[in-house]
């Protein structure tokens, strides 16, 4: 008997929950089972989303069948050809021949490879859109989230997103159908990021590219395709999915994996756990022999720092730990502080064979300290597992910022806005490697004390000037005057110093006595410093510094940011007195900046207030 749930007045849930399945895809544990969502709206036509998995195919037939209650079905939109979105669809055309197929080329082409049927299928692509009646549909590719035919729908009249894999979770439905309805972070959320960093954990970039778009539309609901559907806080879900798109630990933590074949790995791992405790730092340990890779996967993508544990065997890494090593590398994993263990009766080769993988991946920082074991940990060897502890425990700054900050994860009780209200200041920062000088605009230089004259500075990593500072330690500050126009501010804010001489052109050479350039003219001062400490913020390094040289160069005032706005920032124009032809773009809704072109990357960063694409709108 059939068994739908109601979401609105016209779009019902069809789909069917498996509790039966063992491995989903063959290879990830589903002890919770998991759900294959399909959903039909019965507008002036009726259209079908996905079809489902060929376990649970007869009930989703009945489910059809009573939802419909003897309509005919007019549209399947196919978003998913992955065979748990897509095996129902030959019985599903035998009952209803005349539905017409809705999807993309590569999904038609898909349908010949998994099926001997013709389908005369109405192709679509980026920005197409449907019309059922009283809903219009709107077509978004979404390649590889998960597989490159991938699309989802937006629904613009009830703001429903239909987003196939995305956002999806493992575990059954158990009755329910809204997140709200359970206590999604407390029963949820660990199989939702375990569901995430394992199916499309890979395809970060492609994931944030997909955010990025849905982030222009006004999505008032996500019906994916396992789990449950978003109505409420939708932010809880969308946050987590720019951390782990972006590679962002959610926690300061220590992961500790460790493949111990007699204990003896083990009993290191666990002493260096019970330090890291000692010290108050958060620890969890996964012995990889028992726990599923795709477990520690997810905690990986959760904890900040990595350490790994392995014996030696058969002159390589051990078999379980290396499986894992190879599934992390494979899964894209960026942006962790990592340690190593190794242990080996004659011959320890593991800890070098684990170095050498993850030093592929990307901003992957694997501490020098390290432990060699041979066959057991000795007393005298406590040292070195300290120092590991220590390194780890200064290689911890203050709790992890909210990752997704300035990219539409704040809560809806702060205004980003109220932000701008602080009297800021504008500066050039500057810095110098090598025969290499680069500037870029930040508005976050401030003193800290007077005795010693220290300054800091919030620089966003995306910032070339901030691997200068990393490396040399060293930079200045011009603090821009109200004479300053508005060229300076795109010569160091609006490009890159990666791809451009941001001082190509310039008339002038000045430099501090640490052979750093600052810009005069423009500038009421220029102030050098020696970078004293720092501290990770996860976009953003805070450096303190000492203050080395302090340069008076005019009495102009200081710029604000509101003088900026004010004054310098050029006005938008007026399109009803000055109907010039429509320039294609985004502006930044937090400070006003227009990027010209379309499209704005996924990855755009405001240059004056480093807030993310998600923030910006179509002009
Ligand atoms: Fe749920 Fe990529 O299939």
């Amino acid at each position: 008997m059939h068994c739908t749930k109601k979401i609105t007045d016209d779009l019902i849930w069809v789909g069917a929950n498996d509790r039966r399945v063992a491995m989903f895809e063959g290879v990830y544990s589903v002890p919770d089972g998991v759900s294959y969502n399909s959903y039909l709206l019965l507008d002036d036509k009726t259209v079908l989303f996905d079809t489902v998995d060929k376990a649970v195919t007869r009930r989703f037939l009945e489910n059809i069948v009573f939802a419909l209650d003897g309509r005919k079905l007019d549209y399947l939109i196919m978003q998913h050809m992955e065979p748990d979105h897509s095996a129902a669809f030959e019985e599903l055309l035998i009952r209803y021949p005349d539905v017409k197929v809705v999807c993309n080329a590569k999904t038609q082409t898909m349908i010949n490879q998994f099926f001997d049927i013709d389908v005369d299928a109405l192709i679509v692509k980026e920005n197409d859109t449907l019309n059922t009646g009283k809903h219009t549909l709107h077509f978004v590719m979404a390649p590889m989230v998960h597989w490159p035919e991938v699309m989802v729908t937006y629904d613009s009249v009830d703001k429903i997103l239909f987003s196939a894999d995305g956002f999806g979770t493992f575990g059954a439905l158990n009755g329910a159908l809204f997140a709200d309805e359970v206590d999604f972070n407390a029963d949820y959320m660990n199989e939702a990021r375990r569901y995430y960093t394992n199916i499309v954990g890979k395809y970060g970039t492609q994931v944030h590219a997909l955010l990025g778009k849905a982030s222009s539309l006004d999505i008032q609901m996500i019906c994916p395709l396992h789990g449950f559907v978003w109505r409420k806080n939708l932010m809880d879900i969308i946050s987590k999915y720019v951390q782990w798109s972006t590679y962002q630990p959610e926690e300061n933590g220590v992961m500790i994996a460790y493949a111990s074949v007699y204990g003896n790995t083990e009993n290191a791992a666990e002493i260096l756990a019970c330090l890291l405790r000692e010290k108050g730092i958060k620890t969890v340990m996964y012995d990889v022999s028992v726990t599923h890779a795709s477990d520690v996967i997810a905690a990986a993508f959760r904890w900040s720092h990595l350490v790994f544990a392995s014996t030696t065997y058969n002159a390589g890494i051990f078999v379980s730990m290396e499986e894992l090593i190879n599934d992390l590398v494979a899964h894209n994993i960026q942006n962790r502080t990592v340690a190593v263990i190794e242990n080996g009766s004659w011959a320890a080769t593991s800890g070098g064979l684990i170095r050498g993988k993850l030093e592929k991946c990307k901003n992957i920082k694997i501490l020098e300290q390290t432990l060699s074991i041979k066959s057991g940990l000795k007393a005298a060897q406590l040292p070195e597992l300290e120092a590991i502890a220590d390194t780890i425990s200064e290689d911890f700054s203050l709790p992890v910022a909210p990752a997704a900050a300035g990219q539409g994860s704040l809560p809806a009780s702060i205004d980003p806005v109220a932000m701008f209200k602080f009297s800021y200041g504008l500066f050039v920062l500057t810095a110098r490697d090598g025969n290499k000088d680069n500037g870029c605009i930040i508005n976050t230089a401030i003193q800290v004390t007077a005795t010693p004259l220290r300054i800091s500075i919030a620089v966003n990593k995306a910032n070339y000037t901030h691997d200068m500072i990393v490396k040399t330690g060293e930079f200045n500050i011009s603090i821009l005057a109200t004479n300053a126009p508005f060229s300076v501010f795109t010569q160091f804010g609006f490009q890159s110093g990666k791809e451009t001489d941001k001082f190509s052109g310039v008339d002038y050479d000045e430099r501090t006595s640490n052979g750093i350039r600052y810009v005069p003219g423009f500038s009421n001062c220029a102030i050098s410093a020696k970078v004293a400490d720092s501290y990770d913020y996860g976009t953003h390094t805070i450096f303190v510094a000492d203050v080395t040289e302090s340069i008076v160069l005019s009495k102009e005032p200081s710029v604000t940011y509101q003088y900026y706005f004010d004054n310098i920032k050029p006005k938008p124009q007026n399109p009803a007195t000055e109907p010039a032809e429509k320039k294609k773009g985004y502006v930044c809704k937090i400070c006003g900046y227009v990027y010209e072109g379309d499209p704005l990357p996924s990855d755009f960063i405001c240059p004056l207030c480093k807030h993310g694409a998600t923030d910006f709108e179509p002009l």
